[in-house]
């Protein structure tokens, strides 16, 4: 009889283990009605409550090299307990690896109320490091889309991060194009709706809505915005003032907008962080308008220019910091109004035509880039004496950033020679090659002849 209980308890949990490794948990899905975030079954408002879940080890962000959180056992185990603790309901991703399996990672997050924001980005094909949007890049970015579709705790992907770069007019319909092509595939394969979006680079003030607006008339049309709070690297800490501020910007935002890696840096050996912008944040009147914010981040890194983090990582432990008790006691009693999707008044209706919308300064074109041709650019690839051209040059051997600001630099010199090749996004002219990798469009100019 006993030794029977406990066969039918074995048997259950292994049951409950076995399909917490290969079956997606359910939740319940976030929906987005016109700036606000929704719970899909009951329509209560879902305020996001994040924290930036990255480890980029001792070379930071622009290592090529990446250790994806939501794929290692050891990690997810080890830091979902805390990140329950921290009373966080979003983690927020920089890097996955799409050829992994993220089931229980996700399943472990599902479990505790969290969902994931993800870029979709890779080290060497993001929008943040040059304006292209091409095979390589369309290939990552649909591969994790695939990874994450069938997982109901994925809350938005996003497509790019404005802020590696000063002039970013260029970028913006690179961007929309991304989302575009995004938005197709999550269709064509008939996924979820999951939102498409992305981040943008704050600093310095220098905000408007008409960025937003661009990105929202007509179609393709972003999902979200995430405002990345990069002032915290001047001042070390997001200012009242400055949450105030994007907020009253947004006042009349048309989609949900958030505050993306706010937070404060800090001296390991004094950890003063009071983190009270989190009364800020979710206050009556900010929260009206944006829907949460994402605090950078869970990893304390070495770096002192990054110290921004709330935990110590080791192999299968963590150390919390002073930060992170403070962190989570206050989290824990933000109590933004929230307002049921059914009540809920949209602000401001109007046109959401291009025509009638200013663009941001310096995008003077509606034109976007045309979708990824892999035909077009294997044909191109294809011919031998334009291979051994660009292999003459020691240009195959660049990494894609590399190969863009080579090319860039050429065509800016010899612009007749670069017709056909060079994108110039601000003006919407994209060559009739435009969509091919460098490597492709370097063979092409160099076999037109210098
Ligand atoms: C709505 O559902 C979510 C999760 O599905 C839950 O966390 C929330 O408390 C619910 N809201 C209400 C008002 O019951
Ligand atoms: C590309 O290579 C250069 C060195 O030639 C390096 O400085 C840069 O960080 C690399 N970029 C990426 C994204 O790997
Ligand atoms: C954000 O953009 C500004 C210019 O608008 C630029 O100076 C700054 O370096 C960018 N921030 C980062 C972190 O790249
Ligand atoms: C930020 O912190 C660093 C190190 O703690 C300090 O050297 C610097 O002066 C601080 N910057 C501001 C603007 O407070
Ligand atoms: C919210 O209210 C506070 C206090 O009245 C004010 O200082 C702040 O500027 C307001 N913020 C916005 C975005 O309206
Ligand atoms: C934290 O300590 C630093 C000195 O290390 C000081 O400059 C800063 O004002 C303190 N912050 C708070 C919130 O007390």
């Amino acid at each position: 009889m006993c030794s029977g209980i406990s066969t039918t308890v074995l048997v259950f949990f292994s049951v409950i283990l076995r399909s917490l490794l290969t079956v997606a948990i359910e939740v319940d899905p976030i929906v987005i009605k016109w700036s606000q975030f929704f719970f899909k079954s009951n329509g209560s408002e879902f305020f996001i409550r994040g924290i930036n879940y990255q480890y980029f080890g001792v070379n930071g962000a622009s290592s090529t090299e990446y250790i994806d959180p939501l794929s290692d056992k050891t990690i997810c185990e080890r830091d979902t307990p805390y990140l329950q603790r921290l009373s966080i309901n979003v983690v927020r991703i920089t890097y996955l690896d799409p050829t992994r399996d993220h089931t229980l990672c996700l399943n472990l997050l599902a479990a505790a109320g969290i969902y994931v924001i993800t870029d979709l980005s890779g080290p060497t094909d993001r929008l943040s490091l040059e304006p292209r949007w091409d095979t390589n890049m369309l290939a990552r970015y649909t591969s994790v889309v695939d990874a994450l579709a069938g997982f109901t705790n994925v809350l938005a992907v996003s497509v790019g991060d404005l802020y590696f770069h000063s002039t970013y007019n260029d970028y913006i319909p690179f961007i929309k194009a991304a989302v575009r092509d995004i938005k197709k595939h999550i269709q064509d394969k008939k996924y979820r709706s999951i939102p498409v979006g992305y981040v943008t680079n704050t600093t310095f003030r220098s905000l408007s809505i008409d960025e937003m607006e661009y990105m929202t008339c007509d179609t393709p049309r972003v999902d979200f915005m995430g405002l990345r709070m990069t002032y915290s690297y001047y001042t070390n800490c997001t200012s009242d003032d400055d949450i105030n501020h994007v907020a009253t910007v947004f006042r009349d935002s048309t989609i949900p907008v958030f505050l993306d890696s706010w937070g404060c840096r800090v001296d390991p050996s004094n950890d003063n962080r009071t983190f009270e912008q989190i009364d800020t944040i979710y206050s009556n009147n900010v929260s009206r308008v944006l829907a949460g914010g994402i605090v950078e981040g869970y990893f304390q890194r070495t770096d002192p220019e990054s110290n921004f983090g709330l935990v110590n990582a080791h192999y299968d432990t963590v150390d919390v910091t002073n930060g992170f008790r403070i962190f989570s006691s206050r989290i824990a009693n933000a109590s933004p109004v929230s307002t049921n999707i059914n009540d809920y008044v949209p602000v401001n209706t109007a046109s959401q035509d291009c025509s009638s919308k200013t663009s941001p300064s310096g995008v003077e074109s509606t034109v976007l880039p045309p979708i990824p041709n892999k035909k077009l650019c294997s044909c191109m690839m294809g011919r031998s004496s334009m291979r051994c051209v660009a292999k003459e040059d020691g240009f195959d051997k660049m990494n894609a950033t590399d190969q863009y600001y080579a090319l860039k630099e050429i065509c800016e010199n010899k612009q007749d020679s670069c017709i056909g090749i060079y994108n110039i996004g601000s003006l919407g002219e994209y060559g009739a090659f435009r969509q091919v990798q460098s490597q492709g469009k370097m063979a092409f100019w160099s076999a037109k002849g210098r």
